[in-house]
């Protein structure tokens, strides 16, 4: 995708972070442990092409290019939102989706530059190996998400400053494991859920499809990072559980309180303190907020990063509750909802030859 379809200037095409990070060689092949080389194998199978696997002829209504309701504007039911013609809605819709699937390609790149640092540092083969399959799924879903908003919306927002900043914080930590906590567990984990709020609500079927095959390779990330940490961190001090507990706090708080859109309001002329206002408080955008941490919740307590401050800031948040989500099973879900819609096309497919046929 080329820059000129940004809304707001973008002042440099390219951003370098000093990493600083140890590349491991490991000479030890044969030890693999068995969950991580079954996903590794499930990695290979489950590949695909999204030139092949989406049907890009799919129009995209640019005045709602989800297909969503109206509720789903940040903020809808406030007195802009009530003052605004039916033009300027449209208008506000296309800039909100564009500015959520912009946060998306930019998460997904950094998705794809922490994936293949994984396969740099960390010290097991088996890790490698997932890692390795990991970074074509990156790059297949910043093709997909930068097609769909360059073919479909003509329009992308540049990466948002909180996004930037926790980027910058994952990829700038020489430790391996913080990355796996940083980018695996939090970022996916918070993306993931975006993305089903999306595949679940969207009638358009282009913006469903993205993001429901997109889904079906996350879930195996999430799960890769559980099973790294899993048998990793029962093993560090307390201290360094410690801090790797502030940072995810740290980081949650950010995800939930700075993510508020604030280039659509700016972009548009509308009033940004006002709308902040509103969407920082608004009791719609609060649980949407919430809904958010229904992976990140379940997966820390998993791989034992769960002690009193993680709780005590969960409990603040309101999303303690989530730790009884079955992350197994939500992960069956994701790969059902994908299937189901291959299953969809080809019938499609089918129907529409057998109609040329007669
Ligand atoms: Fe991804
Ligand atoms: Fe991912």
């Amino acid at each position: 995708m080329t820059t000129r379809v940004y809304t707001l200037p973008v002042e440099q095409t390219r951003w370098n972070i000093e990493g600083g990070a140890k590349t491991v060689f490991t000479w030890d092949y044969d030890e693999g442990r068995d969950k991580l080389l079954n996903l590794y194998e499930k990695g290979k199978n489950k590949q695909w092409n999204s030139r092949e696997r989406i049907d890009w002829s799919l129009e995209v209504d640019r005045d709602n290019p989800i297909g969503g309701p109206e509720q789903y504007v940040p903020i809808y039911g406030s007195r802009i939102w009530e003052e605004m013609g039916e033009r300027d809605r449209a208008q506000l819709q296309l800039h909100t989706a564009s500015w959520q699937f912009s946060q998306f390609l930019h998460g997904e790149q950094g998705a794809l530059v922490c994936a293949a640092k994984i396969v740099q540092t960390v010290p097991d083969i088996d890790s490698k190996f997932y890692a390795a399959t990991q970074v074509v799924d990156e790059a297949r879903h910043v093709e997909t998400y930068s097609r769909f908003l360059y073919e479909k919306l003509d329009l992308a927002y540049p990466v948002n400053v909180h996004l930037k900043a926790l980027l910058d914080n994952v990829v700038s930590d020489a430790r391996w494991d913080l990355t796996y906590l940083g980018m695996q567990v939090l970022i996916e984990g918070l993306a993931l859920a975006a993305f089903g709020l999306i595949r679940d609500v969207a009638e358009n079927p282009l913006a469903r499809a993205v993001n429901a095959y997109v889904m079906e390779d996350e879930a195996r990330h999430v799960a890769f990072g559980r099973l790294a940490l899993r048998d990793v961190y029962p093993q560090l001090t307390s201290k360094e559980i410690d801090e790797r507990e502030e940072f995810c706090v740290e980081a949650c708080y950010l995800m939930r309180d700075r993510f508020l859109a604030e280039e659509v309001w700016d972009t548009l002329g509308l009033p940004v303190d006002e709308c902040l206002e509103f969407v920082s408080k608004s009791e719609a955008m609060m649980q949407f907020r919430g809904l958010l941490f229904t992976r990140i919740v379940p997966t820390l307590k998993d791989i034992g990063l769960f002690g009193d401050r993680i709780r005590a800031a969960f409990a603040d948040m309101g999303v303690l509750g989530y730790t009884a989500v079955d992350l197994d099973s939500v992960m069956a879900d994701d790969e059902r909802a994908a299937g189901e819609i291959d299953r969809a096309r080809r019938l499609q497919v089918e129907e529409t030859i057998a109609a040329g046929a007669a």
